[in-house]
């Protein structure tokens, strides 16, 4: 194998046979969780710091249970709650973190390149939790497993991402992994949402009629419609998008018979997405929520034990 990269930032470094081998290991941490005693010793010892500038549940959540279920001690920071509301910058947050002899850092940040930043400046291991709208490789880890889980492997298949493109550090994260194992990435949405230079990316193809989206395709994610990031100008009417980009069991009719239904939370439920849709049958959102944390604990496993 190639040499191991030192951080997550995105998947720029990282090649198809680690991140099979991150998914592979992502089998091997469900059956930890199955367990009685979910916790396995492998980060005894570790300081792993989870430091959250921008809200979340499912990523600061997973993120922290799975460093405890691997026994590191975990410093938990909210922006919110600290004294960034007081201005203190991010270079100075870091130096009173790292100052706690902290072994790798879980960042999540509204500016894109924030977590590049705190890689730089603490020279430790570092997990990009999402940043702006740029990245957020573990939630696109979670998501190829959960496609992995369901047909085995991503090779040959399509998957369809529906909704903001523009805004979606998860599309965007998609779009660079899922073709690097082999599947197709369609990405839909009215023009405004739908930046043209993402068809410039390998095995990545734009189009703005959901109907051809999702036709032949095995999975289909909604994303969320990010409407605190929109200036205004982008959408006619929120009831004109959800007629026409809603994922919900009509448009779902159009898709490979049993494609699977994913979003990456939080939902606006019947806008982007119907409830029927996420809650039927074909639904795989809190599969892909039980995956994260087995994603987690393998991205953790695979930076961390072993390392000098
Ligand atoms: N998918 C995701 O990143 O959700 P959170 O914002 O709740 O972490």
């Amino acid at each position: 194998m190639t040499t191991r990269p030192r951080h997550l930032l995105d998947f720029q470094d990282w090649t198809p046979e680690r991140l099979h081998a991150i998914l592979d290991n992502a089998d091997t941490m469900l059956q930890v969780l199955d367990r009685p005693v979910k916790k396995v010793p492998a980060l005894q010892g570790l300081t792993v710091c989870n430091a959250f500038f921008e809200n979340s549940t499912r990523t600061r959540t997973s993120f922290e249970l799975a460093a405890r279920r691997m026994s590191a001690d975990v410093l938990t920071f909210a922006a919110g709650a600290s004294s960034v509301s007081k201005g203190e910058s991010l270079r100075d947050t870091l130096e009173v973190l790292t100052s706690y002899k902290v072994d790798a850092y879980i960042v999540r940040h509204h500016a894109a390149g924030a977590a590049h930043l705190v890689a730089r400046y603490s020279g430790k291991p570092v997990i990009n939790a999402g940043d702006g709208r740029r990245a957020h490789p573990t939630q696109a880890l979670l998501d190829a497993y959960t496609i992995r889980q369901e047909y085995g492997s991503l090779e040959g298949k399509t998957v369809a991402i529906l909704g903001d493109v523009r805004h979606s550090r998860v599309a965007r994260s998609n779009a660079e992994l899922l073709p690097k194992l082999g599947a197709q990435v369609v990405l839909c949405g009215p023009a405004t949402l739908l930046p043209p230079g993402l068809a410039q990316m390998p095995g990545v193809t734009l189009t703005t009629d959901p109907r051809k989206a999702v036709r032949g395709a095995h999975a289909v994610m909604a994303l969320r419609l990010q409407r605190e990031r929109m200036g205004g100008g982008f959408l006619g009417s929120l009831q004109e998008y959800a007629d026409t980009y809603q994922v919900n069991d009509t448009l779902l009719k159009e898709a490979e018979s049993g494609a699977i239904v994913l979003h990456p939370g939080p939902m606006n439920r019947d806008l982007e997405i119907s409830s029927d849709a996420a809650d039927g049958p074909q639904s795989r959102i809190l599969k892909q929520v039980e995956n994260g944390q087995a994603i987690r604990m393998s991205v953790l496993y695979h930076l961390l034990v072993g390392r000098n």
